[in-house]
């Protein structure tokens, strides 16, 4: 039977689509602050940190919770070329008293325009870029977030990153089982018919980008792949997020003119017919420490 939005209880539920949703599921938010407690550990007191794609500010939100845990002291520059996304990271982020956050809009390919002026003149201590790299387009353009980011921090600094679109990010038990179902769902209330012509999203493994981070001028001190269990709560929370939906969708064509809320509905519709109350997946993350310059 076709999906219609409006037969779906849920769809009187949305009321924003965005990433705010999932960042709030805790599962997500303890495998953040892992990543985001080895960076705190190696940088100085008081800092600087650069996060990039910070979508609904959760680097920032985990940087400020870790500070305060260590008696740290710092600043925090956030940038995202989303405004949405931006004002929510704004609302859900006030600065404190020992860390002070700045929203910035801007491309993650071309950092340092945008946060020029509140770089300190040897660069930054750290910079982030946390389940963000995967939606930059191509892999020039991964390249040049990573040589971005290189171009900003100073001569020791670290950086964070972590992916769960990589290709063994569904290498753990039942998950290639659960995202299968999903996807199947998705398509019988859609509809939809796979067009085998249409490329899916990169999944780039995870050599690939410790390949672009080391040619960035990074070395890698800290790999991890850490198991995360999605709940049906999760995956609804995420089909709440346009970009995933439109990575869902990348190789389907719609005979209907679905818009976005209601593909969102569709998703959240087939996480109920799921026969695994949790899938797993695995985010792959990596600290990295810009190589210092030779003197010349
Ligand atoms: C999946 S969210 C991750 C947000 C956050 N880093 C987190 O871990 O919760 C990805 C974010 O990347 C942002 N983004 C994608 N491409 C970007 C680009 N070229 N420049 C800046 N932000 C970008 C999106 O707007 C979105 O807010």
């Amino acid at each position: 039977m076709p999906f219609n939005a409006r037969d779906h209880a849920d769809a009187a539920l949305v009321i924003n689509l965005n990433f705010g949703h999932f960042s709030a599921i805790p599962e997500y938010r303890a495998v953040n602050r892992d990543l985001v407690a080895r960076l705190l550990e190696r940088i100085p007191n008081p800092f600087v940190h650069l996060d990039v794609a910070t979508g609904a500010g959760l680097v920032p939100q985990l940087i400020i919770e870790e500070a305060k845990a260590r008696g740290y002291r710092g600043r925090v520059i956030a940038l995202d070329y989303d405004e949405q996304a931006l004002e929510l990271a704004r609302k859900a982020t006030p600065s404190t008293e020992d860390v002070s956050v700045t929203f910035v809009q801007g491309d993650a390919r071309d950092v340092r325009a945008a946060v020029q002026e509140y770089l300190p003149p040897e660069g930054v201590d750290s910079v982030s870029i946390h389940d963000a790299i995967h939606e930059i387009e191509g892999e020039e353009g991964q390249r040049r977030v990573f040589a971005a980011l290189a171009d900003v921090a100073r001569s020791g600094a670290f950086l964070s990153i972590n992916s769960s679109f990589t290709s063994t990010s569904m290498a753990v038990g039942n998950s290639m089982r659960g995202h299968g179902e999903w996807k199947l769902h998705f398509v019988r209330l859609t509809g939809a018919k796979r067009n085998r012509h249409i490329e899916t999203l990169a999944y780039r493994t995870p050599a690939d980008y410790k390949q672009m981070i080391a040619d960035a001028g990074f070395q890698v001190v800290h790999e991890e792949d850490s198991e995360v269990q999605l709940t049906k709560a999760a995956l609804k929370a995420i089909s709440r997020y346009p970009e995933f939906v439109r990575g869902m969708a990348r190789d389907l064509t719609f005979a209907n003119d679905f818009s976005m809320a209601e593909l969102s509905d569709a998703l959240c519709a087939a996480v109920d017919r799921i026969r695994f109350d949790v899938v797993p997946r695995l985010w792959y993350g990596v600290i990295a420490q810009k190589v210092a310059s030779e003197p010349v």
